[in-house]
């Protein structure tokens, strides 16, 4: 076992991190931290969701007219509340919010942005399942003061962390700097996130594919081909879906494998959100030794043109997403 694991709480961690760059100044690992309290937070909701009133719908729908849970709700209040008040942040932009959130004028602004679906895997909140959130942090372009909407469209490529705490048979916080990623638990003896895995790397190539299969006639032909032939292998790979982000995409950077969630004929632009979720998976993925892509390009190398933007999303071991994209250019 590597000497820091089980030793090295995420404060700590953050800390030593610090010091890699001389002009730091600490806020940027006060930002971690108040996401992680955040991430604290929902955890302890999430998991007395069957008794506190917390389960079911809120009566009310975000911004892509999906109807709201009462833990979605809940999730975004408690980022937007972790990260309002630090006098960091200029700004924020969630899958739940139709427009940015601005920092409140009672607080001053700093140079940095946070983007974040605070909720991820919705649906799986009343069956028990694992579900998530996901965040990216950037700087602020051109002068100071309040975000606009022009701010958040940056290329994944300019995100200076992301990452994902997944809510599981533990809670995991995953995160990245962009040098390499590590993984921390919550010790919920002690309310810590404590370094469990250190320097993760996805394998080159895994034998899990993670798609909703449903969608199969929506499918290209070079698609579905794709899917077949990973079925027709002598050593057939794996379908596993969990319908949650993060806890697909967090099996398959353990194990090894491929999450897709692609265009087809019902979501010709794909489903899944560039900012909040593609985003901030593919700049970690990539951090692991994996790839991510649309099908034609790099995820991180797409320029936004709004928030809400949708995006095929392929995302994995870089050999299982050479051979996708094959499949799709022939
Ligand atoms: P969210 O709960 O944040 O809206 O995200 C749901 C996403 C994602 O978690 C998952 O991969 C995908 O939707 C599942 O979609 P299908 O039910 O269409 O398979
Ligand atoms: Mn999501
Ligand atoms: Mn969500």
């Amino acid at each position: 076992m590597n000497i820091r694991t089980g030793f090295s709480t995420l404060s700590r961690f953050i800390l030593a991190e610090q010091r890699h760059y001389p002009e730091a100044t600490g806020d940027f690992t006060l930002i971690l931290e108040q996401i992680a309290f955040a991430a604290k937070l929902i955890s302890w909701e999430v998991n007395k969701a069957g008794i506190a009133n917390i389960l079911g719908a809120a009566n009310s729908s975000n911004i892509h007219g999906e109807t709201q849970q009462k833990l979605d709700v809940f999730a975004n209040t408690k980022m937007i509340q972790a990260l309002d008040h630090l006098g960091l942040l200029c700004g924020m932009a969630s899958e739940e919010d139709e427009g940015i959130i601005p920092i409140p004028d009672k607080y001053p602004k700093g140079k940095y942005l946070v983007v974040f679906d605070p909720l991820d895997g919705s649906s799986n909140i009343d069956v028990n399942v694992n579900i998530g959130t996901i965040f990216g942090v950037y700087k602020k372009l051109g002068v100071a003061g309040e975000a606009c909407t022009t701010d958040f469209l940056q290329q994944g490529r300019r995100l200076i962390a992301a990452g994902y705490v997944v809510y599981g048979s533990s809670t995991m916080l995953v995160y990245t700097t962009g040098r390499g990623v590590n993984g921390f638990t919550l010790d919920p003896s002690v309310g810590e996130f404590v370094l469990s895995h250190p320097d993760m790397m996805i394998p080159e190539r895994g034998k899990i594919y993670s798609a909703n299969e449903g969608n199969f006639e929506r499918w290209t032909p070079a698609i579905q081909k794709y899917i077949l032939d990973l079925r027709k292998r002598d050593n057939p790979y794996s379908a596993r879906y969990i319908g949650s982000l993060v806890a697909d995409f967090h099996r398959n950077l353990l194990k090894g494998g491929i999450f897709l969630y692609p265009a087809d004929t019902k979501n010709p632009k794909g489903k899944l959100r560039l900012l909040y979720e593609a985003f901030p998976l593919a700049f970690l993925v990539e951090q692991a030794g994996g790839r991510a892509t649309d099908g034609t390009q790099d995820i991180l190398d797409i320029v936004p043109d709004s928030i809400h933007q949708r995006v095929p999303f392929i995302v994995g071991s870089k050999l299982d997403v050479d051979d996708y994209e094959r499949y799709v250019k022939e």
